[in-house]
């Protein structure tokens, strides 16, 4: 009597801890799937697909989708599961400001949408799922138990993901390229024309801005339990 948890919301709204979190808590697969349109991209841009103007070369990234494998491993013992790219770890690069400013434009193109939807739903067959993204509730799992939105304040976001940065070592990105960057993708992601990032009907909506981690990973927690309790009514 496992469940979907669907949870879907704008870039940086702190989806990607609350949905591991979540999933620990209750013994749940975590599946991450911006992680895999990042590492799309990270593809593209080392097959030299993306070129400098930003155009992408859609036909050969089509012709060698066939020959990406995205698997989530634990590099040891006891570490959370992280993405590896044709058998090599690229959990860091993925992260990079490199990947961030092309990644909406691939994850809008359809035959990639299609390709990795198709593994995402593969993934969840097995029920006992948390699931992050943008499309999770509306396109992936439609029909998912348990949908959950996420939004936050923009400026909070960004300072969010520039302390990520900075604690990873990167000194140069500012704040507004930030801001920039995660309002571009919001942007891209909710005019798409393929699974655009909206709020399923029937999901909750949560307000991230103001949440302490405590009380982001209660909420779920009691989302979950009621969920759960409604279905055995
Ligand atoms: O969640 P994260 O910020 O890592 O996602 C990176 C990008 O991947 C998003 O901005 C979006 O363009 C794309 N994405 C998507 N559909 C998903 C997950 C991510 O289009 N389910």
């Amino acid at each position: 009597d496992k469940i979907v948890v669907a949870i879907d919301g704008y870039s940086s709204c702190g989806k990607s801890s609350m949905a591991r979190t979540l999933a620990r808590n209750i013994g749940y697969i975590y599946v991450d799937t911006g992680a895999m349109y990042r590492g799309v991209t990270l593809f593209a841009l080392r097959e030299g697909l993306i070129h400098g103007d930003g155009t992408i070369d859609e036909a050969g990234l089509r012709a060698r989708l066939s020959g990406l494998s995205l698997t989530f491993q634990r590099s040891g013992e006891g570490e959370e599961p992280v993405l590896y790219l044709n058998g090599a770890c690229v959990a860091e690069e993925i992260r990079s400001m490199a990947v961030a400013s092309q990644v909406s434009p691939i994850a809008a193109l359809p035959f990639v949408r299609d390709f990795l939807t198709k593994e995402q739903q593969a993934m969840g067959q097995e029920k006992g799922i948390v699931m992050d993204g943008r499309d999770i509730g509306t396109a992936v799992f439609p029909k998912a138990e348990m949908k959950v939105f996420l939004t936050a304040d923009p400026k909070i976001r960004a300072e969010r993901r520039l302390k990520e940065l900075r604690a990873k070592g990167d000194e140069v990105t500012t704040l507004e390229e930030v801001l920039t960057n995660l309002e571009e993708r919001d942007y891209i992601d909710t005019h798409r024309a393929v699974a655009p990032l909206k709020q399923a009907p029937d999901a909750v909506v949560l307000d991230n801005s103001f949440l302490s981690i405590r009380e982001q990973d209660l909420m779920l927690r009691f989302a979950f339990e009621a969920v759960l309790a409604h279905l055995r009514t």
